[in-house]
């Protein structure tokens, strides 16, 4: 019976010795010589299928060759945003999304980045008044929009009316979610200015938190309607 190699303290000394990582599967090299005569038709076929689609910088799988990925990546374009009311105009990368615009190139913060993958609603910022995931929004898809960030929601120093809601229900607990949770339920009161505790856990729906405060969030965004909403 064969021994496994990878039991056997000699062969694994000397697989450490060349620098080799000992959790790859050891194989004998004379176990990997492939007579010429060995080699099916198909094979051939294939290697010379992915060496033409490697010379035009795409995977045999029809998916454009890491090589040819990073030389598009860093590619450009001029955009236009209005951000809380200030025009910005920015070169961003066509890759960049509208999360990582925000935060990384405007400093505004406020939008957190928690999955980044459309799930938990932390990064939720209102463009044109409609709340999206900034995360899952390319920056460039954006150009020519109105964006309302956290940053925005309070006037002259003054917190809006539900921002002032959520301090007083401790809507936040660890905060990450809220910024979110402020943008989602500001574009509830813009539409529907005096909303039930039902119809504020339908709109909240796609903003998790993960501290679980969802009784005093609703409350908050409920208490917010009643003091006059968005007024
Ligand atoms: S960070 Fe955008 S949805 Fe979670
Ligand atoms: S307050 Fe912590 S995630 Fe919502």
């Amino acid at each position: 019976m064969r021994r496994n190699p990878m039991r056997d303290k000699k062969k694994q000394g000397n697989l450490l010795d060349k620098g080799n990582d000992p959790a790859v599967k050891y194989a004998d090299p004379k176990d990997q010589i492939l007579n010429d005569k060995q080699q099916s038709r198909r094979d051939f076929l294939e290697g010379s299928g992915a060496a033409v689609a490697a010379g035009a910088g795409i995977s045999a799988f029809g998916i454009p060759s890491a090589k040819a990925q990073s030389a598009n990546s860093s590619a450009t374009t001029a955009i236009n945003l209005t951000v809380n009311g200030t025009r910005q105009m920015l070169e961003v990368q066509d890759r960049w999304t509208l999360a990582e615009v925000l935060r990384d190139q405007l400093d505004l913060t406020g939008t957190k980045i928690g999955c980044n993958r459309s799930e938990c609603g932390a990064c939720t910022v209102l463009m044109n008044g409609q709340p999206v995931y900034a995360c899952s929004q390319l920056a460039v898809w954006a150009d020519g929009a109105e964006i309302r960030t956290v940053e925005g929601l309070a006037t002259n120093g003054e917190l809006s009316p539900v921002q002032r809601a959520f301090v007083a229900n401790n809507g936040p607990q660890c905060g990450f979610c809220t910024p979110g949770q402020l943008m989602t339920a500001t574009a509830l009161l813009q539409t529907n200015p005096r909303p039930s505790s039902e119809e504020v856990k339908e709109a909240l729906v796609g903003n998790l938190c993960r501290c679980s405060n969802y009784n005093a969030i609703v409350e908050a965004v409920v208490m917010a309607g009643e003091e006059g909403g968005l007024a």
